[in-house]
């Protein structure tokens, strides 16, 4: 009892999550599984036409995932772990947001998919579209 109350209070201090995705994905709907066991509040979109979103947030061309996310004016681009978005938050960095490019098999929302020893990094996307590890997992 207690701790619901801890955590409900604790999840009203994170800005909601907007997830624009297919709605003949799996792998996004994982995700935002992900998302709301971490206390994030998501608000799912399901768009036909994720790429265009892909332009309107300024993510690279090669650096596409399935899904795009915004959350606190930054964009979250493919499977990239709650800790870093919240790292991210916390930082208050005049980074545009985070991408993990591909499906890497050990991201959340895809174990099981692919490779249990796969290694990928979270992608720092600068104001000036420049990228830089900010996580490696
Ligand atoms: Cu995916
Ligand atoms: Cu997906």
């Amino acid at each position: 009892m207690w701790t619901l109350v801890a955590s409900a209070a604790w999840a009203d201090n994170l800005p909601p999550v907007d997830v624009y995705k297919s709605p003949y994905c799996g792998c996004c709907g994982n995700w935002v599984e992900h998302m709301r066991a971490a206390g994030f509040k998501v608000r799912v979109h399901d768009t036909k036409n994720v790429d265009q979103n892909k332009a309107k947030f300024g993510i690279p061309y090669g650096y596409g995932s399935c899904h795009t996310a915004e959350v606190g004016g930054y964009v979250i681009k493919g499977h990239v772990p709650a800790d870093q978005v919240k790292r991210l938050l916390a930082s208050r960095s005049k980074a545009r947001g985070l991408i993990v490019p591909g499906m890497p098999g050990t991201s959340p929302g895809m174990e099981g998919t692919g490779n249990p020893k796969d290694h990928y990094d979270v992608l720092l996307l600068g104001q000036d579209g420049k990228m830089t590890s900010y996580a490696r997992y």
